[in-house]
């Protein structure tokens, strides 16, 4: 990692340890704690039954100690980017994964703030497993002249390290649904998007770790079944998503860009 990303995602986590865990071994290397308070909140209306947690906001101007602007975030964003294929080698520990999995998933919005991400993280033999399944459910479709190439592919996610599933919870969506049904046409999308946010943070704060690299499958909803039986994943949770990630064995490829004017405007003064 290069040496200003790695001062940033440090100082970053310093922070948000800090902030969530006042009483990580990494909270006093950020030299201050932030304002955190943990309280059994009065539930959403949307959530009654639901006891939450409430995070107080900080702005910027009073993180003093971890100045962070927009450029420390789009280095990180930059930094981002599709890696195949991937090794078992992982610079971090499997608690780590999993804490920046729940801190993404603690803090990406979503609509109505549904919080109708859900996710699961393979391992190991898990993580082989999916890709067993992939492999046996395409091995019945793809027709037998081309199943060698996508065995191959299938034994090159396998190789990697994990992957992170994604889900939507679809019960929290119906809920919205009859909640507002003002807006009951828009609640699956902004499902969709509140995920692909997820997706998207999980994906770029692995990668700041260092060595990780990751990339983005798809094969619902021809696995949904057999993940489903596997993992006893929830009836009401629909996977969207797949990030295989695991240890750098190379560069990132060639990526061509549209000129940005084409894509952005701006009015105003
Ligand atoms: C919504 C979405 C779906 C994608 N689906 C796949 C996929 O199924 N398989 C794959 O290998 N890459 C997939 N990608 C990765 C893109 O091909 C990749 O992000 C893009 O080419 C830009 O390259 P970069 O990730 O290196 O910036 C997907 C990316 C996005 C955002």
């Amino acid at each position: 990692m290069r040496p200003q990303l790695l001062a940033v995602t440090s100082s970053l986590l310093r922070s948000t340890t800090a902030r969530l865990y006042p009483s990580s071994p990494l909270a006093p290397l950020s030299g201050l704690i932030l304002g955190h308070q943990s309280l059994a909140v009065k539930a959403q209306p949307q959530y009654q039954a639901q006891q939450q947690v409430l995070y107080t906001s900080q702005t910027a101007a009073n993180m003093s100690a971890t100045p962070i602007n927009a450029n420390s975030v789009l280095d990180l964003i930059k930094n981002r980017r599709t890696y195949y294929p991937l090794s078992k080698d992982l610079p971090i520990s499997k608690e780590r994964i999993s804490e920046i999995v729940k801190e993404a998933v603690l803090h990406v919005p979503s609509s109505f703030n549904a919080q109708s991400n859900r996710v699961i993280v393979l391992l190991g033999a898990d993580h082989e497993k999916l890709w067993d399944i992939a492999t046996d459910i395409l091995k019945a479709i793809v027709p037998a002249e081309a199943f060698q190439a996508t065995a191959d592919k299938m034994g090159m996610f396998k190789g990697a390290a994990g992957t992170v599933l994604f889900f939507e919870d679809e019960k929290t969506v119906q809920k919205q649904q009859s909640d507002y049904p003002m807006y009951a046409d828009k609640f699956p999308g902004w499902a969709t998007q509140s995920d692909a946010m997820l997706q998207f943070v999980v994906w770029t704060a692995l990668e700041a770790e260092g060595a990780i690299g990751a990339n983005l499958q798809h094969y619902n909803p021809l696995i949904n079944e057999r993940v489903a039986a596997e993992w006893n994943v929830p009836s009401d949770w629909k996977l969207n998503a797949q990030l295989v990630f695991g240890g750098k064995t190379g560069e990132a490829g060639p990526k061509s860009q549209i000129p940005v004017e084409e894509r952005v405007k701006v009015f105003g003064a």
